[in-house]
């Protein structure tokens, strides 16, 4: 595996993979590896002859009081399982390759981007739309692929790639989970042994609400318990427990296809997110 850490090496190292392989998959990634994100090198192999991973711990996208600093790293643990699963080539930039002196772009996605975690964390999905789209536009891959596990992510990336023409697919993953139900995500390794216990009523939570809708439960009351037993169960505050269109991520009051149940809330310190289909 090539890793490569500026950003004036990279054409060079990138025809060659297009010549020597042919197509280029890219997941972008902020390290902390997992075995959610095994899974989109997994499925990027069978979508492209190549697979191009990034790490990078993207500042723009964090909140002044949020856990830039804190966010773990664990770089050659990292390269180990990239190692082993046969990617062809890490790109590890920092920051003055991504955001270099009189960097003043930002990119801004409009309603989408403004609710949920939007509204929880200003500015945030203007820090991943920009970065995605710049390391998109470094690797000129055929696809991209992103979680599921952030779905209003994964909305706003598809927003910004068909708003920008942007030249590429963009493939979302299912989320994976431990055996407990907990989706895997790097914020895991915040929790302490009793949060860590006590994380998967969040998807239990969710789950028996959207089964309980599809069954034709109201949705204003499916909510409610399923945010008393979030709390009960441990959380110590909800940002957002909602029904809401697949696409478009507006609020359903009522049960209509395709449709997401979508969460976050907090415990201890940490900001855990969830999804799931309904019906
Ligand atoms: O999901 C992530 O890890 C990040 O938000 C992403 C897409 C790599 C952009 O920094």
């Amino acid at each position: 595996m090539q890793i490569i850490r500026d950003v004036k090496s990279l054409p060079a190292a990138l025809a060659g993979l297009s010549r020597d392989f042919g197509t280029i998959a890219l997941v972008p990634t902020m390290g902390a590896l997992h075995a959610g994100h095994m899974a989109l090198v997994k499925e990027a192999k069978r979508h492209a002859d190549a697979v191009v991973v990034s790490i990078f711990v993207n500042p723009t996208q964090f909140g002044p009081n949020e856990d830039l600093a804190n966010y773990p790293r664990q770089e050659a643990a990292d390269i180990a399982l990239l190692e082993a699963e046969g990617v062809a080539l890490a790109w590890i930039p920092d920051v003055a390759s991504i955001y270099p002196d009189g960097f003043d772009t930002m990119i801004r996605v409009g309603a989408l981007a403004d609710r949920w975690d939007g509204a929880a964390r200003p500015g945030h999905f203007d820090g991943v739309a920009t970065v995605v789209t710049k390391l998109i536009n470094r690797i000129g891959p055929k696809v991209a692929l992103f979680g599921e596990k952030d779905w209003q992510q994964l909305a706003v990336i598809r927003r910004t790639v068909a708003d920008l023409d942007m030249a590429v697919t963009i493939i979302g993953v299912p989320t994976e989970r431990a055996e407990d139900g907990l989706a895997l995500s790097s914020r895991n390794a915040y929790l302490s042994d009793a949060e860590r216990a006590a994380a998967p009523v969040l998807h239990h939570a969710i789950q028996q609400a959207a089964r309980a809708i599809s069954d034709g439960a109201g949705v204003a009351d499916a909510l409610e318990t399923a945010r008393a037993a979030i709390l009960s169960g441990g959380f110590k505050s909800i940002d957002y427990v909602a029904l809401v269109d697949a696409d478009s991520l507006e609020p359903l009051t009522r049960f209509a296809a395709p449709a997401r149940m979508i969460a976050a809330a907090r415990i201890g310190t940490t900001r855990l997110i969830d999804n799931i289909a309904v019906g």
